[in-house]
């Protein structure tokens, strides 16, 4: 669903970031930068800066940053094209869409939400109004929901007979497919796809009801549970998720969010007076749901009954921790009780669980060291090794190493022999940064002002830069976007994570009080003992000595030298010409 690059650009170019932020919080001129108190993070001295001209800010309190379509994705928890869909339609720029189609989707899209809303209503109503109506009111009593809580989450009574809502709507048999309500009989009448159920609607985070999980009475025929199908054209069980609705304004502002199993469950945690659970609708956590929830928070408490979470694949959550910037802990529920039963029989047990969460692996580890015997040499031995096998799995080795460095202490062993068993098992398969940081604080800050002089005074200083001076990985990928795109904004784009944010935060910097020809010198001398530091590590690896070290004791000559600054920046051309660098040119 792509919208057209350029109207993008307009919607970017059109926007007033200092306008649209101070919807949000107050902005003060100060220099060349608007700062103010962070609407992302709670603090009482302003550290969110703005750049009105280059239309960006950067928090220096918790780091984030971005553009104005940023700003929105974070503060309405909307994807990019949804964010560019809020800017449009606040500024009335008409948006075209790369699929030509597109358009017409999304009016037909539209058509089935109205279906979808209608059929709430007309659910609902049933519930609380009608005769027929009875035996679910009667039941959902009973399990301790009035019809307060029935309006809070639109509840309804799916009555008995075959078209009740087909009747109630009168649209095509199509549109009842389509918008997963209904469909048409062999004997080419149309069908309610839920009959006789109570209904719990789904709403997707923007509040749109999108489809349905349908619950029986529990005399009732069939499965437990009948959800919307995935042929529906607006649903899509392995995206949605129940209660996101509710949940996304306390996860946004705790940055946690609760996975739980079902519709009673997240009704349950709001009973308990927890609002931030969600639950996946009759499957279990994909991908795509893992990429949503990081939309809303970066910790993720699983609140399954426990074995479920127990059963929630390690792998997966490893890879999901790498791949999305998730962190997974679980809420220890007791054997066989699920949140929706612990609100209504020990809610403020219910509290602490989720409290009380703790990291997936430890969690893990917890529960085989409980089933295990810790009373005799054997049963210590046998737990212990067994938790180290869950140990093995994690991709991290610091991670690795405290926690079974825990599990020996736990089972009386030795850590070192623990640890030559962990390293028989197989490797984890996801590699992890476990790499050094090669790079400086030095080195870093230097390479971020010569980010900035090419930012702010790009005349002065792009001739004498090149990525050979960049050591840092992430301020490299910075300085290459930069040079490459002309547009700040391209450059952004073309970047991810770490380095996108390193270009907001020099946007916002002020590169007034450096000095070109020092920033430049400072990152040769650095340049310089690198490029030594690794032919000479050739030489010891057993290259050619004789040739290699003219160079090497230029470099080291150079590094000394460089220490001085030079009165001018043609003193610096031949240290340059050593690294490619061609400044004759003009
Ligand atoms: N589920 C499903 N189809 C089933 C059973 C379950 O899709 N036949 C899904 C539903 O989303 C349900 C969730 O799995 O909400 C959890 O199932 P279960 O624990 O059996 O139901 P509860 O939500 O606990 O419902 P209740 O409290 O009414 O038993
Ligand atoms: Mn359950």
């Amino acid at each position: 669903m792509g919208i057209v690059d350029e109207d993008v650009k307009r919607v970017r170019d059109q926007t007033d970031i200092v306008q649209l932020i101070t919807q949000h919080t107050q902005l003060k001129k100060n220099g060349r930068q608007w700062m103010g108190l962070c609407p992302f993070h709670g603090e009482k001295s302003p550290s969110f800066s703005v750049n009105h001209e280059k239309g960006l800010y950067y928090c220096f309190g918790c780091q984030t940053s971005g553009d104005v379509i940023d700003f929105v994705r974070q503060m309405e928890h909307l994807d990019f094209a949804g964010s560019v869909e809020y800017l449009a339609s606040r500024a009335n720029i008409p948006l075209r869409y790369t699929d030509k189609n597109e358009t017409q989707k999304r009016g037909r899209r539209k058509e089935l939400l109205e279906s979808v809303q209608k059929a709430v209503d007309f659910y609902h109503d049933r519930l609380l109004r009608h005769p027929d109506g009875r035996a679910a009111r009667d039941y959902l009593r009973e399990r301790g929901y009035d019809s307060e809580v029935a309006r809070q989450f639109s509840l309804g009574w799916a009555p008995e007979g075959w078209d009740n809502l087909a009747k109630h709507l009168n649209i095509s048999a199509d549109d009842m497919q389509d918008a997963g309500l209904g469909g048409l009989s062999k004997r080419g009448t149309k069908y309610d796809f839920f009959r006789e159920r109570i209904v719990f609607p789904i709403f997707d985070e923007r509040g749109d009801a999108v489809g349905f999980g349908g619950r029986k009475l529990p005399d009732g025929e069939g499965p437990k549970y009948k959800n919307t199908s995935d042929a529906a054209k607006v649903y899509s069980k392995s995206r949605v998720l129940y209660g996101l609705n509710w949940a996304k304004t306390e996860a946004g502002k705790l940055d946690e969010i609760i996975v739980c199993e079902g519709y009673t469950d997240v009704i349950g945690f709001h009973l308990a007076g927890i609002e931030r659970a969600v639950a996946t609708c009759g499957t279990a956590m994909t991908p795509d749901h893992a990429r949503k929830l990081k939309l809303f928070a970066s910790r993720v408490v699983l609140a399954y009954d426990a074995d479920g979470a127990g059963q929630a694949a390690a792998e997966r959550v490893y890879a999901w921790e790498e791949e999305f910037g998730l962190q997974f802990a679980v809420a220890d529920l007791p054997e066989g009780s699920d949140p929706g039963d612990m609100a209504r029989n020990d809610p403020e047990g219910l509290r602490r669980a989720v409290e009380h969460a703790k990291p997936f692996l430890a969690f893990r580890i917890d529960r085989e060291l409980a089933r295990g015997d810790l009373s005799t040499v054997e049963g210590r031995a046998r737990a212990g090794e067994a938790a180290v096998g869950l140990v093995a799995e994690h991709p991290n080795a610091l991670v690795r190493d405290q926690y079974l460095v825990s599990i020996a202490d736990q089972c009386g062993l030795d850590a070192g022999q623990l640890r030559r068993r962990m390293e028989n098992k197989p490797v984890a398969k996801t590699p992890l940064a476990d790499s050094p940081v090669v790079s400086t604080t030095r080195q870093v800050t230097t390479e971020r002002q010569a980010l900035r002089l090419l930012m702010h005074r790009p005349s002065e200083v792009a001739a004498f830069l090149s990525p050979v001076l960049f050591a840092d990985p992430t301020m490299r990928l910075a300085y290459e976007a930069l040079a490459e795109y002309e547009d700040l904004h391209e450059a952004r784009a073309a970047l991810e994570g770490e380095a996108a944010d390193v270009l907001s935060q020099v946007a916002v910097d002020d590169a007034t009080d450096d000095d070109p020809l020092g920033v430049v010198c400072r990152l040769l001398a650095l340049a310089a003992v690198q490029a030594a530091v690794m032919l000479e590590g050739e030489v010891r690896r057993g290259a050619d000595m004789a040739s290699l070290l003219p160079d090497i004791t230029y470099l080291r000559r150079q590094a000394i030298e460089l220490r001085e600054v030079p009165n001018d920046m043609a003193d610096l051309a031949p240290a340059l010409q050593w690294f490619g660098i061609g400044v004759t040119g003009e």
